[in-house]
């Protein structure tokens, strides 16, 4: 029987060794990308486990970094190394020292892998634990259980921006501490380093402050929860807060990741859920109620109640003893005047302190200057700053304050210029609450707008137009994560990665080593390390690309398709399924008619994501188009051809289908290239009231047959689908006579904001996709 066993054994031992004399490589093509890597190719350090991280006796709290990286290695290779202080450079490990000598950037790491072993040298102990990320990121995810070998290789690397944020809104949804938790573990795989905690809110505050218990006993609770984009409500009472406890041990554990905490206190608008707690603090005295839905509300706190001031700052006390971060956000977006216009505290205060409104801004944008000029004040003297959102650039900026950018990157030039610093968030590119697919069907629901990774990836945070010098004002960029339309972990980790990825590149590394084809085929080894962590996330990046170009010399549209990585891609255009009977694609395909065209990537691990385009062809398809008025620039595309290319919109506005106009009629001259009998138009206006965009208020068609002469055959006008109506896509058809003509001109007016509306007066948008002619 013993002999059976050894024998056993033996046999097995032997399977083992044969298996790992197949040694899988170490990658070092991570991301973000590192400065410097010179690899030597024929020599080699082999990682088993028997290797030991080691640090030095007289750094012993580089031990905490050293049970990271065993952690790391743990997860990916399924080995756990042992940890070794020792007084010398050991033989056959790995090991991890200090030396401000590595780079004047205190962040900045120096990997070194020899045969005989692997040091991880930081500037500080923050550098060593990025030098720990890179080697984490480097192993390969196959290799469970094996011994790895990696090429002998210096790396020298450091960080572009020393701010590297990440913004978490726990206020619309509440995440508890261990999720939150996991979101500090995803950071720091991104070597992302400040962490802002968007804490109140309108519709729900979440730390407890002790001298106001209320804040959490009643603003921490809601009603219930708006659904989705309707305007029904859940009636599911919702809430949830943080303890200082749990908060003080969440800022040990982002500090042991070398993450700083920036807490939020938005002020003095979005404080509804201050006022529901204790409503003396609004101009009006309430009764208020913690909101259930989004938006910008127009209870604030009253600016001209002393009271209401004490409380801030005995907020900001608390808050100031909990989180040791040097910055403190204190909000300052989004507050409406409207209230403090009424409100009698409010203009005494303007009297009191000889407040004036002048040609630029009200008396009430002053006040709201004064507010934050005194709050700043509060906090300097407690040895600490200020960020606030753009909003504080109005009227007059706090002496000291950091000014975060989030209404695109114009107010953070602005605040540069004023020599202020400044964070970079700007929605245009770093919102992550924004669809990331134009197939919004196909999403999670989201608040809107359009901010694919390739987008993101494609932003530099130093705008034009400020000087060498005044590019220190900069501290770095940060992505926001709002969560109106986000109420699980899951959701959360589909919004922030792969995005994250993209963001880290921005953060990280220098614009002339950005490119973006080169980040996807690494990110693939980044994603396989979200699945070994389980954290969901988007898949667009790895899945097709596809390009339609209308080719109007052969009335088609060129189709041309590319993917990364292995796999190879298959489509149909008779609507069936491409992964059952697709033609394999080799070379770019011409669309000459109406069909339903769908494409997959079918690689060794399953079938990608079902790409689905409908193309609808008409007289008007492929033909030249001139456009006699201009859309806005930020929402032109490709331009004309967007409304003759057999591509219909999609709900999302954004996504390149739809041509924006303001202020302005559309004015369309389609050349039929010869004389066609025709008697109708289609289009589809897209109507999101909140963006300010409408329906068409009249259209005229008009023919001719020498491109001058123009002769009207349809003109109509048409009621406002106002707040009765749903936001959605409404089609617009138009019949007349038959007519014989080579030219058409199609005239599509837009309204006024009607009356009801924020923007009541100004002119409404109009949004329309394709101009289709029969
Ligand atoms: C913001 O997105 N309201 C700062
Ligand atoms: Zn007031």
């Amino acid at each position: 029987m013993k002999i059976k066993t050894f024998l056993a054994i033996a046999i097995f031992l032997t399977a083992i060794t044969s298996c790992s004399d197949k040694l899988q490589n170490a990658d070092y093509q991570i991301i973000p990308l590192p400065k410097e890597i010179n690899v030597d190719v024929e020599k080699s350090f082999v990682l088993t486990p028997d290797v030991f991280i080691s640090y030095p006796s007289s750094q012993p709290s580089l031990k905490k970094e050293a049970s990271f990286l065993a952690y790391y290695i743990n997860d990916i290779l399924g080995y756990r190394l042992k940890i070794k202080e020792t007084d010398k450079v050991l033989e056959g490990a790995i090991n991890l020292s200090v030396d401000i000598s590595v780079n004047e950037n205190h962040e900045a790491y120096q990997i070194i892998v020899s045969q005989n072993d692997i040091k991880i040298t930081g500037s500080d102990a923050s550098g060593v634990f990025y030098g720990i990320q890179t080697l984490r990121k480097s192993l390969p995810v196959t290799a469970k259980g094996e011994k790895v070998r990696l090429q002998c290789a210096t790396i020298k690397d450091y960080p572009r921006f020393g701010y590297r944020g990440m913004h978490l809104d726990v206020s619309r949804h509440f995440f508890p501490i261990d999720s939150v938790k996991v979101y500090l573990d995803i950071m720091s795989l991104h070597n992302v380093n400040r962490f802002h905690f968007h804490l109140t809110d309108d519709q729900g505050w979440r730390m407890e402050i002790k001298k106001y218990p209320k804040l959490t006993e009643i603003g921490s609770q809601r009603n219930g929860t708006l659904i989705g984009h309707t305007e029904e409500y859940d009636y599911i009472p919702y809430g949830g807060f943080y303890t200082q406890e749990e908060l003080r041990d969440l800022v040990k554990y982002a500090k042991d990741r070398h993450i700083i905490i920036i807490p939020e206190i938005d002020l003095p608008g979005h404080q509804l859920a201050a006022l529901t707690s204790y409503p003396e603090l609004g101009c009006t005295g309430g009764p208020y109620e913690v909101w259930q839905r989004w938006g910008v509300a127009e209870d604030v706190i009253c600016a001209g109640n002393e009271q209401a001031m004490k409380f801030l700052e005995d907020v900001l006390i608390e808050v100031m003893d909990v989180f040791p971060s040097e910055y403190i956000h204190i909000g300052g977006d989004e507050c409406p005047k409207v209230r403090w216009e009424k409100c009698q505290k409010c203009q005494a205060k303007i009297k009191e302190l000889g407040i004036r409104g002048d040609d630029t801004h009200t008396a009430e944008t002053y006040l709201q200057s004064y507010v934050t000029k005194r709050i700043e004040q509060f906090v300097e003297n407690h040895g600490r700053h200020i960020i606030g959102w753009d909003e504080i650039l109005e009227g007059e900026l706090a002496p000291n304050a950091t000014v975060m950018s989030w209404r695109g990157s114009e107010g953070g030039k602005q605040a540069v210029l004023q020599h202020h610093n400044v964070i970079m968030t700007p929605n245009t590119h770093l919102y992550f609450d924004y669809h990331q697919s134009p197939d919004t069907e196909k999403e999670p629901v989201a608040i809107g707008g359009y901010n694919p990774v390739i987008k993101v990836y494609s932003y530099d945070p130093i705008p034009e137009g400020i000087s060498e010098d005044e590019t220190n004002y900069i501290l770095g960029p940060q992505a926001n994560l709002w969560t109106e339309y986000i109420g699980d972990f899951n959701t959360l980790t589909y919004m922030l990665l792969p995005r994250l990825a993209a963001l880290s590149e921005i953060q990280w590394c220098l614009p002339e080593q950005k490119e973006y084809h080169d980040f996807v085929r690494r990110a693939f080894h980044l994603a396989d390390i979200y699945d070994i962590y389980k954290w969901n996330y988007a898949k667009h990046i790895f899945d097709i690309d596809i390009k339609m170009v209308p080719n109007i010399n052969e009335k088609c549209i060129d189709l041309s398709m590319s993917k990364y990585g292995d796999g190879d891609i298959y489509y149909s255009i008779d609507g069936s399924d491409p992964a059952e009977n697709g033609i394999k694609y080799e070379v770019p395909v011409k669309i000459t008619d109406n069909c339903a065209f769908k494409a997959v990537v079918i690689r060794k691990t399953g079938v990608g994501r079902l790409h689905s385009t409908t193309f609808d062809f008409s007289k008007s398809s492929m033909k030249p188009v001139i456009l006699k008025t201009q859309p806005e620039k930020a929402y032109t595309y490709e331009g004309a051809q967007v409304f003759i290319d057999g591509l219909r919109g999609s709900g999302n506005y954004k996504t390149g289908r739809w041509l924006g106009f303001w202020g302005k009629s559309i004015d369309a001259v389609i050349d039929l290239q010869n004389e066609e009998e025709i008697s109708k138009a289609t289009f589809n206006c897209n109507i999101t009231k909140g963006d300010w965009i409408y329906n068409a208020k009249s259209v005229k068609v008009l023919v001719s047959n020498n491109g001058t002469d123009f002769t009207e055959v349809f003109s109509q006008d048409y009621p406002i689908l106002n707040s009765m109506y749903d936001d959605g896509i409404y089609p617009v058809e138009v019949t007349f006579e038959p007519v014989k003509t080579r030219f058409v001109e199609v005239v599509i007016e837009p309204f006024d904001l009607p009356e009801g509306h924020s923007g009541y007066g100004y002119p409404a948008w109009i949004f329309v996709d394709e101009i289709a002619i029969y």
